[in-house]
C-alpha cells in the first residue's frame, strides 16, 4: 500500500453493519499539537454500535444530524506513536498509548490522529495493547457508575448482566473496593463471573433476581433490562439503583430527579463524565494487576462488519476486539 494511504472502516450514512465499507483512504494529516498513532488494537463496543446507527437520536447533536460527521468508525485505540507534531511535549515517537472518546476517534483504521491534550494516556509497561484497549470504553462507564456513590467495604451489591463489558468491569471494581458481590448471568457463564470476583451468581434465565432471596445496598443493572420498581424489593431501605439505560419512557431520568429528594431508596443516573480521569484510574489498576478485562472474540479489520453484528446482538461476553489492521 502507498505510504500515504491506509485501510479504514468507513460509512457515509447511519445504519447497521451493512453500511460499513473497508476502503483505502488517505492517511490523516497531522496538526502541530497532534500525534499519529499506528493502531494495534481497538474494540467494537456498544458506543460504536450507537454511533453507527445514530441512535438514540439525541446523540446526533454531536455525531451529525442527517449523516455521520465522522466517516471512519472507532471510539477507542491502543497503539504506537509514529509521528508527533512540533508542539507536542507530552508524548514521543515510539511511545505506546491508548485512549477512548465517546464521540468517536476514527480508530478503526491503520492510523489515527489525536491531540496530545485529548483522551490519550501511555500504556503501563507490561500491559498488552489488547488488555489496555479492552479496559477503555466499558471500564469508563463502570467507573462512571461507581463514582456516583460512596462505596463502603462489606456493603452488598448486585450486578445484573455481569458478563457484559460494563457488568464484568463493575464486578471487578466492586470487589476491589471490598464489597460482597452478587451477579446475574446465563448459567453456563457462572464460572467466568466467579472468576471476575463475584461471590454469588444467579442464572437470570432460570430465576428472577428481583424475587430471589437477598437484599442489597446497591443494584447495578449494567444491561438495562430491569426497572427500579421491580428492584425496590431487594434494595435496603436507603439502597441505590443504577441502570446503564434510560429505562421504559426514560423513567430512570425522572426517578433520578425525584427519588433523592423524597429520601429512602433512590435512583442515580450515570451521566457520562471525565474520560481522562477514567483512563488514569484504569492505568493505576492495570499497573497493580487489579483489573483484567474480559475479552470475547477478536476480528481482523477486514471482518469488522461481523464484529459490529455480533456486538449489536447484545450477547457478547465482555469486549470484542479488532487486532489486525493490514
Ligand atoms: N449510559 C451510557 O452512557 C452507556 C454507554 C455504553 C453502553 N450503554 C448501554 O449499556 C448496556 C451494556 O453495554 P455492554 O457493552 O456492557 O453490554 P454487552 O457486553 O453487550 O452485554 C452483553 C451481555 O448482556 C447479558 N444479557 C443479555 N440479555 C440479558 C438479560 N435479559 N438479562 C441479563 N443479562 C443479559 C448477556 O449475558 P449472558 O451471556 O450471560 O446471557 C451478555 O453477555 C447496553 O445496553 C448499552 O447500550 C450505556
Amino acid at each position: 500500500m502507498n505510504r500515504y494511504k491506509m485501510k479504514a472502516s468507513t460509512r457515509t450514512i447511519y445504519g447497521d453493519a451493512k453500511v460499513l465499507d473497508i476502503r483505502e483512504v488517505g492517511r490523516p494529516n497531522l496538526k502541530e499539537d497532534e500525534v499519529l498513532v499506528r493502531i494495534h488494537a481497538a474494540t467494537v463496543n456498544r458506543t460504536d454500535v450507537a454511533l453507527l446507527r445514530g441512535y438514540p437520536l439525541i446523540m446526533r447533536f454531536f455525531s451529525g444530524l442527517r449523516k455521520p460527521r465522522l466517516s471512519i468508525t472507532g471510539t477507542d485505540f491502543a497503539g504506537e506513536i509514529i509521528e508527533a507534531g512540533k508542539h507536542v511535549t507530552r508524548f514521543s515517537v515510539g511511545e505506546r498509548v491508548w485512549g477512548f472518546h465517546d464521540q468517536g476517534l476514527q480508530s478503526h483504521a491503520t492510523y489515527m490522529r489525536i491531540p496530545e491534550k485529548g483522551n490519550i494516556e501511555s500504556i503501563p509497561d507490561g500491559v498488552e495493547f489488547s488488555i489496555a484497549v479492552a479496559s477503555a470504553e466499558a471500564a469508563h462507564y463502570a467507573i462512571n457508575i461507581l463514582n456516583k456513590i460512596t462505596l463502603e467495604k462489606g456493603q452488598q451489591a448486585m450486578v445484573h448482566g455481569a458478563t457484559g463489558a460494563i457488568g464484568s468491569a463493575c464486578v471487578q471494581l466492586l470487589r476491589a473496593n471490598g464489597l460482597e458481590v452478587s451477579a446475574t448471568c446465563r448459567g453456563e457463564h457462572a464460572q467466568i463471573v466467579h472468576g471476575l470476583g463475584a461471590d454469588h451468581t444467579i442464572d437470570y434465565t432460570q430465576e428472577d433476581f428481583t424475587r430471589a432471596p437477598g437484599s442489597y445496598d446497591l443494584v447495578i443493572d449494567s444491561v438495562g433490562k430491569s426497572t427500579f420498581n421491580a428492584c425496590k424489593r431487594i434494595l435496603h431501605k436507603d439502597g441505590t439503583y443504577i441502570s446503564s439505560e434510560l429505562g421504559p419512557g426514560a423513567q430512570n431520568l425522572f426517578f433520578a430527579l425525584s427519588t433523592p429528594v423524597l429520601g429512602g431508596k433512590k435512583v442515580i443516573f450515570p451521566f457520562p463524565s471525565n474520560i481522562k480521569s477514567s483512563l488514569s484510574k484504569m492505568n493505576a489498576l492495570l499497573t497493580k494487576g487489579i483489573f483484567n478485562p474480559l475479552i470475547d472474540r477478536t476480528y481482523p479489520l477486514s471482518e469488522i462488519s461481523s464484529a459490529f453484528t455480533y456486538v449489536a446482538s447484545g450477547q457478547k461476553i465482555g469486549n470484542v476486539l479488532i487486532a489486525d489492521f493490514s
